[in-house]
């Protein structure tokens, strides 16, 4: 997508041919800063720290970690210890190891002598790959949005709520819960998007609504609790939101919070869709509610907050009392009963076991 007249990619290759650029989403929206990554290490940092994050781009980049890898040592120990060291960095999106799977998949057969070329190569095709889907994810998600919008009023626009980022920033292009809205805006179809800010780390108020912006797309951004006053009052057409694993039964884990809009989403008869690519789900699990790993992160994510200061400086404030415990699980799992619709690839998917086997049987194990 374009920045300031530019296009960018969360993540690419640079001219060198070897080292990898990834914008630092720890920076945005106050900063624009591309990172390099030289090393396998520097890659899983990056995963770690989150200055990229967001289930396909984090399999993107395990994916050119593991070339990075190759490049410094393309053994078979070297091969196993960098899949090792990229699983570990984070535990729900199930992309990473979907990513690191593929890789070592396509090298384990491989002479050492060329491991690094076909490393680049296959990294180089899942970037792409995910650009492909993410726009094909728009173009089912679309016929939605162009649904509700032909039995609108004239000069009615079609609201669409939101979580956490599921943008262009979280995939490699287009993103996934973003794509749709692009699609629909770029196509001149008036929508809106509420942001849910997305506590603790704010990724829909910092990344989504920076998205948006650049993009000309309308859209406010509100506190967390606002969805479900939204959505009695009639002013949510419908919730798109991503995941980071989608268990075979059709169960959806996403950022914290996501469950609790759903909920909301129900009583409200609010359709309630999840954009997917089929990386993000999880064909070995059957009960995601019970199943799926949920990360829990540090406790200064909630208990300060990061902002730009009137005089333009970076500043850090705790807003909690010192000596409170505090809570940081980061995602929560949404029952596949609460669920509309995936969105994948291959269309819109009812969220049950069959429906995600048959649209997939070439992941599919049953
Ligand atoms: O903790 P994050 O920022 O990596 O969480 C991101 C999300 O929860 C996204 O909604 C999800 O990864 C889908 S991205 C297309």
């Amino acid at each position: 997508m374009k920045v300031d007249g530019r296009h960018f990619r969360s993540i690419w290759l640079e001219p060198d041919g070897w080292s990898v650029g990834a914008i630092d989403q720890r920076r945005l929206p106050h900063e624009f800063i591309v990172a390099k990554l030289t090393t396998a290490d520097e890659a899983g940092e990056a995963i770690r720290s989150m200055l990229v994050r967001g289930a396909p781009l984090i399999g993107a980049t395990a994916a050119y970690g593991v070339a990075l890898a190759m490049r410094a040592d393309a053994s078979d120990a070297a091969l196993e210890r960098a899949g090792r060291m990229l699983l570990a960095t984070r535990p729900t999106a199930v992309n990473l190891k979907w990513a690191v799977d593929e890789m070592q998949r396509a090298l384990a057969p491989l002479a050492a002598s060329a491991r690094a070329e076909a490393a680049y190569a296959r990294a180089r095709e899942i970037a792409d790959e995910d650009v492909e889907i993410n726009r094909e994810i728009g173009r089912h998600g679309l016929g939605l949005i162009e649904t509700i919008a032909a039995i609108k009023k004239p000069g009615e626009v079609v609201n669409v709520l939101t979580h956490c980022n599921a943008g262009w920033l979280a995939t490699v292009d287009w993103g996934t819960a973003t794509s749709p809205i692009y699609q629909a805006h770029d196509r001149g179809i008036p929508v809106h998007v509420w942001v849910d800010e997305t506590r603790p780390r704010n990724q829909g108020a910092s990344l989504t609504a920076w998205e948006l912006g650049h993009h000309g797309v309308p859209h406010t951004v509100i506190p967390d609790n606002t969805g479900g006053h939204l959505m009695q009052h009639r002013m949510v057409d419908l919730a798109i939101v991503g995941t980071d694993r989608v268990a075979a039964n059709g169960d959806v884990c996403n950022k914290i919070g996501t469950y609790l809009k759903a909920l909301a989403a129900h009583d409200n008869s609010v359709p309630f869709y999840v954009a997917l690519p089929s990386p993000t789900i999880d064909f070995s699990i059957d009960d995601g509610v019970r199943q799926i790993p949920i990360e829990q992160r540090a406790a200064d994510e909630v208990t300060h907050l990061t902002g730009r200061a009137a005089d333009g400086r970076i500043e850090t404030v705790r807003v909690v009392p010192d000596g409170s415990s505090v809570a940081n699980f980061g995602f929560d799992v949404t029952p596949a009963r609460l669920v509309t619709g995936l969105i994948t690839e291959r269309g819109v998917l009812k969220p049950e076991r069959a429906a995600l086997a048959n649209a997939f049987p070439e992941r599919s194990t049953v």
